[in-house]
């Protein structure tokens, strides 16, 4: 597989380089602290076109490949976690799945605004009680005719208060299982939805992350996308490329913290020479520097794979697991590096780590990836 990159990949990862040195870090530990929405920095990422990249030009998007979303990525994450998780849903969750399956008039209406960054995605599939178990929807969307009658919560919705378009998986016939599960678009504002409680996490704390509730809300039946049932696999289909961005997250959250600890190495003394010059830290910096080649490998072959319309499904889960555990370890290794001063806030890899344990979770967690992995590979 040719992982060369073209002038074009170049220039966007200078883009992403720029916009992130420029725009995000000024304020990151702030808006960290403060769980602050990075307002301006996304309305910025709408403008440069790093919101719909993928999405075809004639619904306002950049037409560009997944390797460069994913270089994107990588670069907006080493410097701040929270723009790119509200980057990586937008593009890959909602406005991937709007194109894919989408009808003609749900694209004109409401993929163009999400692709131009004019208006931000929610995708709402976890539960109280359906996380990794995604089948056991509780939140319902029954057929009243001419409109759905959606009821229910859902938890731990990225971008869950600065959406104003959300897809929402519900049951709609539970005796069918999976194959009675519907996804509809849901407007902010619709009489009956409420943006509940604001979480208060561990990492990526300026992305907003929220309780929705659905109480007798009417959708109408032209905002179902696809055939009557399609829900779950629309959900699978979707968190499949979902989970190359967030492998591309974990990817650039770990190559930020090594940037960082190679760099204070060269600088820090200790026993009368800079760090690097001890061998236990040089070592360190060795394994960090080959885990993340590899993990980029990985996430290189899942967005190639897509590229070219093959099955990614396996090396999606492959990229993440794998990126997602690097990050954990490669952060936590940098702060070590760090040594005191990787504990307090002002040398960023603390939130690093804090951020690197999310990649472990949402979009599927690393038993979830195994469990698609082991499936496949052993089938
Ligand atoms: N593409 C197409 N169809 C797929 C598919 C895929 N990638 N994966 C599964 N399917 C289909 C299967 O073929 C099957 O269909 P048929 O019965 O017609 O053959 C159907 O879906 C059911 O599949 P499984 O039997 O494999 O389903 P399962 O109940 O065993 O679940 C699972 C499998 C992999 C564990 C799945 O439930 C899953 O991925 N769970 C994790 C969900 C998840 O990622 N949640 C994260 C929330 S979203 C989020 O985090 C967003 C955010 O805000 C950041």
């Amino acid at each position: 597989m040719n992982f060369d990159l073209t002038e074009e990949h170049l220039m966007i990862r200078q883009a992403a380089r720029d916009f992130a040195q420029n725009d995000c870090k000024p304020g990151v530990i702030e808006r960290d602290a403060t769980m602050t929405f990075p307002k301006e920095q996304v309305r910025k990422m709408g403008e440069l076109g790093f919101l719909g990249m993928m999405v075809s030009p004639t619904y306002g998007g950049g037409g560009m490949d997944a390797l460069s979303y994913v270089i994107a990525m990588e670069e907006i994450s080493k410097i701040d976690a929270s723009c790119s998780v509200i980057m990586s849903v937008n593009n890959s969750l909602v406005c991937w799945g709007l194109e894919e399956f989408g009808t003609e008039e749900q694209k004109k209406k409401y993929l163009a605004p999400l692709a131009k960054g004019e208006k931000i995605g929610a995708f709402c599939l976890s539960e109280p009680e359906a996380g990794s178990d995604a089948t056991s929807q509780r939140t319902t969307a029954i057929d009243m005719g001419d409109h759905y009658l959606l009821n229910g919560t859902k938890n731990w919705i990225t971008n869950g208060g600065s959406a104003s378009t959300y897809l929402v998986i519900a049951q709609t016939d539970a005796s069918k299982g999976h194959r009675g599960i519907n996804v509809l678009i849901v407007e902010k504002g619709m009489p009956g939805f409420e943006v509940a409680k604001k979480e208060d996490k561990l990492g990526i704390r300026a992305s907003d992350t929220h309780t929705l509730l659905f109480n007798d809300v009417k959708v109408p039946k032209e905002n179902r996308i696809g055939e009557d049932g399609f829900g779950f696999k629309f959900a699978m289909k979707t968190l499949s490329g979902g989970r190359i961005g967030i492998a591309a997250q974990a990817l650039g959250i770990a190559a930020g913290a090594y940037e960082l600890a190679a760099a204070y190495s060269k600088e820090r003394k200790a026993f009368g020479t800079e760090i690097i010059n001890h061998q236990a830290i040089a070592f360190k910096l060795a394994d960090m520097a080959t885990e993340i080649e590899a993990a980029r490998l990985l996430v290189y072959k899942a967005a190639r794979l897509k590229d070219q319309g093959k099955n990614y499904d396996i090396a999606s889960a492959m990229a993440k697991v794998f990126a997602s555990e690097t990050a954990m370890k490669v952060t936590t290794e940098a702060v070590q590096v760090h040594g005191g001063y990787g504990y307090v806030k002002e040398y960023h890899v603390e939130r690093l780590m804090r951020d690197a344990k999310i990649t472990q979770i949402y979009e599927g967690t690393s038993e979830v990836q195994r469990i698609v992995i082991s499936r496949g590979v052993l089938a």
